[in-house]
């Protein structure tokens, strides 16, 4: 490891926050008399002491910017603070310097309570060392208090990570070295004239230097959804997976059979309803898709440090083949186990809604495909197998009641991935 501490900025380095700081600006604004601000205007909010920015940026005069501070924070506090994703692969970094026990510490211009919970929001504080903001009443740009508050008591080498020039200077002042994050909202000439030893374009250009070129990449989580025809999983997998980037995780969606061009192609054989075949050669299909997508696709992904989220896996093909088809669990797994090679979810989120319901819901749909037109007795079978996975599989299959409304069913859905997110 190449620094033993770490110090981060928030804004513009782990959270992507200018939604919510340019709502607050135009606010503060409107209610001022002030003609908006234009986008590159408001840009510059982001990071510096927000009293510097109005003085500097929209020629206020102390007393002014002391009111626009005031009617901005009344907006933000509710409304704006929130409104921000963390930028991808920050989680991964922060994890990486976490289990190589680097001290990590947040020194931001944004008060400490706010920049708390936007921490916890996305459940990144579990990382930090410390968390240091600025006071309320503060007014000038320079940073070097907060910087000096955030390093540990002995640490041979610091550096800071910032995205703005105040970052780069107060790291300079401070004898640490000053990392420019160039994905942020600072230009690269504004960090390399604020004094920056190195400006690093991507999130990952920055874990290279951080962590050293030989560190091995972070694992990413593999997540699956599962649930009878009907049960309304593909609309709750795209909730999941918008909250999931919010958290700042790359997200690769994929779905079984599928993902892959071969694995499309049996996709395509194995559902096509003018086909008859036996349940072994179906469940030997299904796994032959499996077996292609696991190698090409989802393996790759969970190593660079994606979160994989699929649209059925290995429990499709125990409930479908192993139970409507009545070929049996054990076959089923038997016959899955060199596809899956090892390669089990991490979560499988399990939409629960009874046959009855998921048939009304499927009788809705214009076109059913070889699957979905086998009989109600199937269905039934399909959904007891369903239940004895569950019971089998212990913490790694989470039931969830989709019987209920979209909303209710995705704020579950999100609190389980957030969960899992908080367990490395
Ligand atoms: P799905 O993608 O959920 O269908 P749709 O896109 O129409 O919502 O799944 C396709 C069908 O394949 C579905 O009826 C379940 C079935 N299936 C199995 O029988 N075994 C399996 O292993 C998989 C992955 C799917």
């Amino acid at each position: 490891m190449r620094y033993d501490a770490v110090l981060f900025d928030l804004d513009g380095t782990l959270t992507a926050s200018a939604p919510g700081i340019y709502g607050a600006v135009q606010y503060a604004l409107e209610r001022m008399g002030y003609a908006p601000a234009d986008d590159e205007v408001l840009r510059k909010f982001v990071g510096p002491p927000l009293h510097d920015s109005f003085r500097r940026y929209l020629g206020m005069d102390a007393d002014a910017a002391e009111r626009g501070v005031t009617i901005y924070r009344e907006y933000y506090g509710e409304h704006g603070l929130l409104d921000c994703s963390v930028f991808p692969c920050i989680p991964n970094l922060l994890r990486s310097l976490h289990e190589e026990g680097v001290y990590i510490a947040l020194a931001t211009n944004k008060p400490t309570h706010l920049a708390r919970r936007v921490l916890g929001h996305f459940g990144l504080t579990r990382f930090f060392d410390a968390i240091i903001g600025a006071p309320l009443d503060r007014q000038h740009g320079d940073k070097s208090d907060i910087i000096r508050a955030a390093l540990p008591p002995r640490a041979k080498k610091v550096a800071m990570v910032g995205d703005r020039r105040y970052d780069m200077e107060a790291a300079k002042a401070c004898g640490v070295d000053a990392i420019g994050a160039g994905w942020g909202y600072g230009s690269a000439e504004e960090l390399g004239e604020a004094g920056a030893d190195a400006v690093c374009e991507t999130v990952e250009d920055a874990a290279r230097l951080l962590c050293g070129v030989d560190a091995p990449p972070q694992k990413g989580f593999f997540i699956t959804i599962e649930g009878l025809d009907g049960s309304g999983k593909t609309t709750q997998m795209h909730a999941v997976a918008a909250h999931i980037a919010s958290r700042g995780y790359d997200v690769l969606l994929t779905r079984e059979p599928g993902g892959t061009p071969i694995s499309e192609d049996i996709r395509r054989l194995v559902l096509d309803p003018e086909k008859t075949m036996s349940a072994t050669a179906e469940a030997l299909l299904y796994a032959a898709a499996r077996a292609e997508h696991v190698r090409k696709l989802i393996r790759p992904a969970i190593q660079r440090g994606s979160v994989v989220l699929c649209d059925r896996f290995v429990d499709s093909s125990i409930a479908y083949q192993g139970g409507g088809r009545e070929l049996g669990i054990e076959t089923v797994m038997g016959i899955n186990a060199a596809a899956v090679d090892g390669m089990l979810p991490d979560l499988t989120l399990l939409f629960v809604v009874d046959a009855e319901r998921a048939l009304l819901r499927r009788s809705a749909a214009t076109t059913l495909d070889r699957l979905e037109r086998a009989g109600e007795a199937f269905f039934h079978r399909v959904y007891d197998a369903y239940a004895r996975i569950a019971e089998m599989s212990g913490e790694r299959v989470r039931c969830i009641d989709a019987s209920r409304d979209i909303e209710t069913v995705a704020k579950e859905s999100c609190l389980h991935i957030d969960r899992l997110l908080a367990s490395r």
